[in-house]
């Protein structure tokens, strides 16, 4: 598949895609190899990651960000394939809706689990193969991570710990000439889809009444191809390499605060 026009060129980035199976990261692993980028696409879900990583000229290797174990011997082939490391898109996550008050244990632990401690886990496995000559790490946060997101509790609060740890990990590693950024997207994707489909028409409603207000641009969330894709390529390229501990909204203008 072709990126838009003036997509930056990732030609010889030896790259990792984790959440390759869906959404964003899938995205990215469907366009980065034409991009030139040689790329390890990570995901749980294993025969769909599978699936589009082939098509796109990507390696899939199953791997479960919550698991240490899993992360690090995923990380370690991925990097023997790929013949080291410079890049690492951590786009998985999961985004269940929990009012606060209801939130059960069960699923604060989970979505805290997979969101935060995977961003610790992935970036942390990263770290050890970037420390040598340096390399660019990108995280997924939300703009439900630095303004709250009612409904989404949880959700929201693994996001900001996502936001506090790029940029405490971007002030330490530094010296290393790694760099650690996240992404607060509002991209159209299958997870947006699971929201829309947990609401009422009248909630829906009022949800398109609302973004037709708070985007913009456009008045609802981007398109992964023609919004995302050029971005993230800009920001795993050598270009990018004076910039860390950056939050980069790429909503159509949603998120102004930072
Ligand atoms: N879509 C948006 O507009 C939006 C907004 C803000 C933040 N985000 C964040 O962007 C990232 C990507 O979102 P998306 O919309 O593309 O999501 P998506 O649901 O389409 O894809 C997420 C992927 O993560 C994988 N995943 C989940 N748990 C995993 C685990 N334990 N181990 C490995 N892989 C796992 C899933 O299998 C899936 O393939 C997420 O971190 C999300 O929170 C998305």
């Amino acid at each position: 598949m072709t990126a838009p026009a003036g997509t930056v060129r990732l030609d010889g980035r030896r790259i990792i895609v984790t959440g390759g199976a869906s959404g964003m990261g899938a995205g990215l692993v469907e366009r980065f190899p034409g991009l030139g980028a040689d790329v390890v696409s990570m995901d749980v879900t294993a025969d769909e990651g599978a699936r589009i990583a082939e098509k796109a000229g990507a390696r899939f290797l199953r791997c479960d960000v919550t698991d240490p174990v899993s992360v690090e011997s995923a990380t370690a082939e991925a990097v023997g394939l790929l013949g080291g490391l410079d890049v690492l898109v951590h786009a998985a996550g999961i985004a269940p809706g929990s009012p606060a008050e209801s939130t059960p244990f069960e699923m604060w632990n989970r979505v805290l689990t997979v969101n935060a401690t995977g961003t610790f886990l992935t970036n942390q496995a990263a770290f050890a193969h970037l420390r040598e000559a340096g390399g660019q790490i990108l995280n997924f946060a939300s703009a439900a991570g630095v303004s709250g997101l009612p409904g989404k509790a949880a959700y929201a609060a693994s996001k900001g710990a996502v936001v506090a740890w790029t940029r405490t990990a971007a002030q330490e590693w530094g010296r290393y000439g790694i760099t650690v950024n996240a992404i607060a997207p509002a991209i159209w994707t299958p997870m947006y889809d699971t929201t829309r489909a947990s609401m009422t028409p009248e909630q829906l409603a009022d949800h398109d009444a609302f973004m037709a207000r708070a985007v913009p641009l456009g008045g609802k969330l981007g398109d992964v191809e023609r919004d995302f894709v050029p971005v993230m390529a800009f920001l795993a390229g050598e270009g990018a390499r004076f910039m860390t501990g950056q939050i980069f909204s790429v909503d159509g203008g949603t998120l102004m605060v930072r």
